[in-house]
């Protein structure tokens, strides 16, 4: 589904806005209240489709302000305008106040790509966006892939590039990324078939025994960043469950074949892998490491951290949520309210999520919730007590320990890292986890 973010300061026309634009135009709405946050959100979520924003918050220029860092940035992000603002008004359609919901949408979906059919209202956007990892893992389409291009201020063409016999290489694409494409386009009546035939690429190479460990650990991460995509628009279905399930057996073989963390971090930072995936990596890691150290341990326990690892921050949205650690960065942060509401609830949602998920079990259930420390999996907890199942405590542990060492502006070595762990968890049992780790380090 697109995504658009709306600046409307009436509460009554930002949710008939929001629900017709969501409606008839199918496109996600995100509301925004300034060009300062909207920029923000625009600098982590550049595939978002259109901005809809009044002229002006306030004394605020925020038009033009939005407009200025969309050029600045070359990004392809349309822009309507709520009422009148000269100094763009020959780039970018400007609405008359008062607008009316029936003339926002169907701006809106020109702007999109949709066509506005019948008196029913359904939609029928013909090409829906695919970002341009979905490529990475294939050599050839099921069918034909396009370009979006744009034709005249509020209009765009849609552009034949990948034809469903030609056979590429994941050069040929990063050609494309290098100009600034950042998603294909596949006709709407395909990308069922076309998402399955890249999960089932993706399932097919995880399984493959000949990978070596660095073409295991690209093809997982990017398999990781599918589902997580996938899980955040829609859910559980099949296809995300098979390819999880894949994603996590094919992170278990790498974890316990690993190099040294300074050698895997060096590989994962000039590979580009994805921060969400560079976490959930190590925290696997680091929990097999802690675990191999445990009189108790089992091989079902690397298997059941593994999996919380890879669903624990599945619903977040960006990075600086992921890196959160503790109640103060959470309030120093410059999230939105909303943003931080999600954080606070991204365990507890994330057990909700694994309702769907058959291989979801109370072992794994369990870990997810506490995975900050708290029992209802609402907020976090820095310095948790001993009531938490043990094997949380070897997740909240490593998960603290990853955090800190992918953050630039904290040490970087181990034994930096693990006087900052003792200071914090100050509770036998956790002790005894960061002596664990310690040894591993020695
Ligand atoms: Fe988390």
């Amino acid at each position: 589904m697109s995504q658009t973010i709306l600046i409307e300061s009436s509460e009554d026309l930002k949710k008939i806005f929001a629900l017709n634009l969501n409606t008839f135009v199918g496109t996600d709405v995100i509301h925004r209240k300034n060009a300062d946050d909207t920029i923000e959100l625009l600098r982590i979520l550049p595939q978002v489709g259109l901005v809809i924003t009044q002229a002006k918050v306030g004394t605020e220029e925020t038009a033009l302000k939005i407009y200025q860092f969309i050029k600045s940035e070359n990004l392809a992000i349309a822009v309507i305008v709520l009422g009148t603002c000269k100094s763009i008004s020959g780039e970018v359609m400007c609405l008359q106040e008062p607008v009316s919901w029936e003339i926002l949408i169907k701006q809106a979906a020109e702007h999109l790509g949709v066509n506005l059919q019948d008196s029913i209202g359904k939609v029928r956007p013909d090409f829906l966006p695919v970002g341009v990892h979905y490529f990475y893992d294939i050599s050839k389409t099921p069918c034909d892939v396009y370009i979006r291009i744009k034709k005249g201020p509020s209009e765009y063409q849609f552009v034949k590039r990948i034809h469903s016999k030609d056979v590429f290489d994941k050069a040929s694409i990063q050609k494309y990324e290098d100009q600034g494409l950042k998603e294909f386009y596949i006709p709407k009546d395909y990308i069922q078939y076309f998402t399955t035939f890249v999960t089932n690429n993706l399932i097919q190479k995880l399984e493959r025994e000949d990978l070596n460990i660095e073409e295991r650990i690209i093809i997982t991460a990017n398999a990781h960043e599918i589902v997580r995509e996938s899980i955040q628009a829609i859910g559980f279905d099949d296809a995300s469950i098979e390819l999880s399930d894949a994603s996590i057996n094919s992170m278990v073989k790498s974890v316990k074949n690993s190099p040294q963390v300074a050698e895997l971090l060096k590989f994962l930072f000039s590979n580009k892998v994805s921060y969400s995936y560079q976490h959930c990596h190590l925290l696997a890691l680091m929990c097999h490491y802690v675990l191999s150290k445990q009189s108790w341990y089992r091989p079902e326990h690397l298997e059941t951290l593994s999996f919380v690892s890879f669903f624990s921050d599945v619903t977040l949205k960006s990075n600086s949520q992921m890196r959160i650690s503790t109640m103060r960065d959470l309030n120093q942060s410059n999230l939105t309210d909303e943003e931080k509401r999600q954080v606070m609830t991204h365990a507890k949602d994330a057990v909700v999520l694994m309702a769907n998920h058959p291989d979801a079990n109370d072992y794994i259930k369990t870990v997810l919730i506490q995975s900050h420390g708290k029992i209802d999996g609402i907020g976090i907890e820095e310095n948790p007590g001993e009531d938490l199942h043990p094997l949380s405590k070897v997740f909240i542990v490593s998960d603290v320990f990853v955090k800190i060492l992918l953050n630039p502006s904290m040490p970087s070595s181990k034994k930096d890292i693990l006087p900052i762990l003792s200071a914090r968890f100050t509770n036998a049992s956790y002790q005894k986890i960061i002596k664990a780790l310690e040894q591993k380090f020695q």
